[in-house]
């Protein structure tokens, strides 16, 4: 039997610029995890057990662009398994679907994970890492990347589209408030709506994408040199930008307005948007009276995590 997990993940600026080659900042959070267990099987199939998503069914049932199916199929193909297995693989999660968590790509990367123990195939992150990219663009039309390289690397990673992972230094810990709106959101659409925008205006949306990578090169600086207090301002700055790339929404712009008023200092959403999570900069000592103020504006779940 071999077990392998993944982190969640947030992006902290930059989601969407990104995807135009902009730099984006993304750390994972590691208090939400994706698991995966894989066992041999007794009888002649291969079994996917996912409680949280009601799935229990022989992969032989499953379309072959099924998200679960898609990346056993990938591994078997890419690594020469044939016949495919016996097999039991279990799959759990704590991050929520659909919510710029991660949730995908936490799944993808821990599959890869436990069935390249199980066969001994040893695979580093960054074979991980590439064929998790690859599940991403089967699924997410076109990704940037960063998702999977946040979560394969469980690091903070200063992101740019097709260059070498880089990390940056934390010069000092802080302490972040992620809240949930509960409305479930695909990257994809958010994606291809912008897509859209910027095939009808490209440059009006380039410069929108120039503002963003610079707010990123900006926080990374200040993130490095431990200032982090005065982030909130570049935060509330990325959130407008992602207002007029129309991927707010009005219960986003809710919950961020709620972080400010009692007492966060910035606040934006953070992933694809239209739904999913906002992120709000806080002092620890008021993470939990902000949490709180999320939670009465109508948050489904906040979480408190410490950017170390
Ligand atoms: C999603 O977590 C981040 C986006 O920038 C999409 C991507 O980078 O692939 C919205």
């Amino acid at each position: 039997m071999t077990h392998a997990f993944a982190p969640g993940k947030i992006i902290l600026f930059g989601e969407h610029a990104v995807v135009y080659g902009r730099p984006a900042l993304a750390v994972p959070v590691t208090q939400i995890h994706a698991d995966v267990e894989v066992t041999a099987s007794r009888d002649a199939q291969t079994w996917i057990h996912a409680p949280d998503v009601n799935l229990h069914a022989e992969l032989n049932t499953l379309p072959s662009d099924h998200p679960i199916a898609s990346v056993l199929h990938n591994f078997f193909f890419a690594f020469g398994i044939s016949p495919i297995p016996s097999l039991d693989i279990s799959i759990t999660s704590t991050i929520p679907v659909a919510s710029g968590l991660g949730s995908g790509a936490a799944v993808t990367v821990a599959l890869f994970r436990a069935l390249s123990s199980f066969f001994f195939l040893d695979l580093t992150n960054e074979q991980i890492n590439q064929q998790a990219y690859e599940i991403e663009k089967l699924h997410h039309g076109t990704p940037s990347g960063i998702d999977n390289t946040v979560v394969t690397y469980a690091r903070p990673v200063y992101f740019i589209k097709g260059q070498p992972i880089e990390t940056f230094k934390v010069g000092a810990p802080f302490t972040l408030v992620i809240a949930d709106t509960g409305i479930s959101a695909p990257t994809k659409e958010a994606v291809g709506d912008v897509r859209m925008l910027w095939e009808a205006d490209k440059a009006k949306w380039e410069k929108v994408f120039d503002e963003i990578g610079e707010i990123v090169r900006k926080a990374k600086e200040i993130i490095e040199n431990g200032e982090w207090k005065s982030l909130g301002a570049l935060m509330d700055a990325n959130h407008s930008l992602l207002q007029q790339l129309t991927v707010s929404s009005p219960e986003l712009d809710s919950l961020v307005e709620s972080a400010r008023r009692s007492g966060a200092s910035g606040a934006k959403l953070s992933g694809g948007g239209r739904g999913g999570n906002m992120i709000a900069l806080v002092e620890k000592e008021r993470a939990a009276q902000v949490s709180e103020a999320l939670l009465s504006a109508g948050a489904k779940r906040t979480i408190i995590t410490e950017v170390a």
